[in-house]
Parts: structure tokens; sequence; C-alpha cells
């Protein structure tokens, strides 16, 4: 039988160079898009595909983190008092809602390191991981689509998205052949190889690797193995590399839009459009932004 997903790891530790100073003395995974940090974005999307046990791997100056998801009972006690009760609601939600546990990277080695340092709390059980500077905005949560091609293969699954031109080269990119599923023109794929950050020229596709994957715990073996590669840090698109020499990794090019949201401008995009989408702000805001003689 093909075991459950019930965990995932969220890796917070980076040093979010993109984004400073914002994130000189806060993370950037705290940064609100609209009034909602992007950690939220990400826990929430675990949520609604079904995965409660939370594990987030923090570094340095990550304490606001901790605090967010912790009950605040100050602030609770003062908003039950002014009888704030929709506020309420909206502070208390997600604390009750999730378990989960810390665990540090003392220095920032990279994703790959960051995602080795979760291996005593996951075990050796399958889990998701989640990068929360990309945020999705998908009409199934991402995960959970990951997780549909999981729970029928047992195996491995990335999410892969279509990057056209030069950009590739900021990506993990994916050699993969299509597969049928559900009798259909495919969004799957079997990855055959990959490389990080590749130059445009040399990228074996346009499918890229973005920030969720359901992983088979042999990862974890496979990142002990490797040694530091691109920029002297251990990069799970070389565990993953690894792993594929003796297990099989699939690609899902899933739907919906993703937003970088660890850069400036996909950040800027991604607040631009989360505000329009939004019930109580939409519409001023779209009168506002209609009023600028751009
Ligand atoms: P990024 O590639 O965005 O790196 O990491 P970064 O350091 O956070 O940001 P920049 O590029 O300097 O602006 C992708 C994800 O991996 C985590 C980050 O927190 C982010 O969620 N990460 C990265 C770690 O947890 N530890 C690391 O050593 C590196």
């Amino acid at each position: 039988m093909i075991p459950k997903v019930r965990k995932a790891v969220f890796p917070a530790a980076g040093l979010g160079t993109r984004f400073l100073p914002a994130t000189k003395a806060q993370p950037k995974e705290m940064l609100p898009l609209v009034d909602k940090p992007l950690i939220q974005y990400g826990v929430e999307e675990a949520l609604h595909s079904g995965i409660q046990n939370i594990f987030i791997v923090t570094g340095r100056g990550k304490s606001a983190i901790e605090d967010h998801f912790d009950v605040s009972f100050e602030l609770e006690h003062t908003l039950d008092a002014k009888n704030k009760k929709d506020l309420l609601a909206v502070v208390r939600g997600i604390s009750d809602m999730i378990n989960v546990a810390y665990v540090r990277q003392k220095e920032a080695l990279g994703l790959g390191h960051a995602v080795l340092r979760a291996r005593e709390l996951v075990g050796s059980e399958p889990f998701a991981a989640v990068l929360s500077d990309d945020v999705i905005d998908a009409p199934i949560p991402c995960l959970r689509q990951l997780l549909d091609i999981y729970e029928f293969y047992g195996a491995s699954v990335l999410a892969l998205m279509e990057v056209e031109g030069d950009a590739i080269s900021a990506y993990g990119v994916v050699d993969a052949e299509p597969v049928p599923h559900n009798g259909g023109n495919s969004r799957l794929f079997r990855i055959r190889n990959m490389v990080e950050k590749p130059k445009a020229s040399e990228a074996p596709s346009n499918l890229a690797i973005i920030g969720r994957y359901v992983l088979t715990s042999e990862i974890f073996d496979a990142l002990d193995h490797i040694e530091p590669g691109t920029g002297g840090e251990i990069q799970l698109t070389d565990g993953l590399k690894y792993l594929l020499r003796s297990r099989p990794i699939y690609g899902y090019k899933f739907e919906g839009k993703r937003y970088d949201a660890g850069d400036k401008l996909g950040f800027l995009r991604a607040t631009v459009e989360f505000a329009l989408n939004r019930y109580d702000l939409g519409a001023e805001f779209r009168a506002y932004l209609k009023e600028l003689k751009l």
C-alpha cells in the first residue's frame, strides 16, 4: 500500500538577498501579500491539501515565523475585550488548525541542506516540501495536484512550469518524457535528468521545477551522499538527480499561476493580482489603478 503524506517541510532559512534591505532583520517568508505573510499562503495550501503536520526549517532572525504560528495571548485578549470577533477568528484560525514544529538550519548551506535538517522529524514517511516564496493561485491547491499523482504512482513528484527564453536559466530544468495519465493529453512527465540553472542554450527543455515537491524519504540518503554544487550549496536538484539513479521521479505541469514572491517584481505582480481578487478591496483597488495615468 502507498503510504499517505501527512507531513510538510517548509525550508525558510534562506538569506533572501534578492529582497534586501527588507529581509535584513525580517524573514522574507513574513513579507505580507496584501495582509497575509507568504508562509501562511503555503501553510494554508498544505492544509487544504490534507496535510496538518508542518515542519518549518528556520535560521537566524526567523523568530517572527514562530511567533506568527503561536497563540498571541495578549492580542487575543485585547480583541476579545473589544468584541472584535472577526479579527479574533483570523488571528486564532491558523494556529488552531496545524501542528507545527521547528528545526534550525544553523548556516544557509542550500535548499538540499535545509530539507536534510528535517530528517528526524519526517522519519521514513513520504513528505511534501513547500517553498513559500513561490505563491500559487490555483483552482485545486498545487500540492493537492501533486499528491494525486503521488497516490497513484507511489513515487516522488515535482511541480513543473513552462518558462520561455533566457528566464529558464534561473531554475532547475528537467529532461522528461510525457506519460499518458487519466486517458487524456497529460500534464504528467517521467523525469530522465535535471540540470540546476543551465544556460538557456543548454537547457534540456522549457520545463522548470518550482517550489512544490512530494518526496519519498529516500531523498535524505541521497542528500547525504552528494557534494556541495553550484554556489558551494547542497542543492536539492543534485539530491533528486542522485535519487533518479535508483527511483522513478515524476514531474507534473500543475494547473494554476505561480508568482515568484521572493523577487521584487514577482512580489509586486502577486500583490496587485491578489488585491484585485479580494472581495473587500478589489473594486476600490481596481478603480484606483484605473485612475493612474500609466
Ligand atoms: P532561494 O533560492 O529563494 O534563496 O531559496 P534565498 O536565500 O531564500 O533568497 P535569495 O535568492 O538570496 O533572495 C528557496 C527556498 O529555500 C530556503 C529559502 O528560505 C526559500 O524558502 N532556503 C534556501 C533555506 O531554507 N536554506 C538555505 O540554505 C537556502
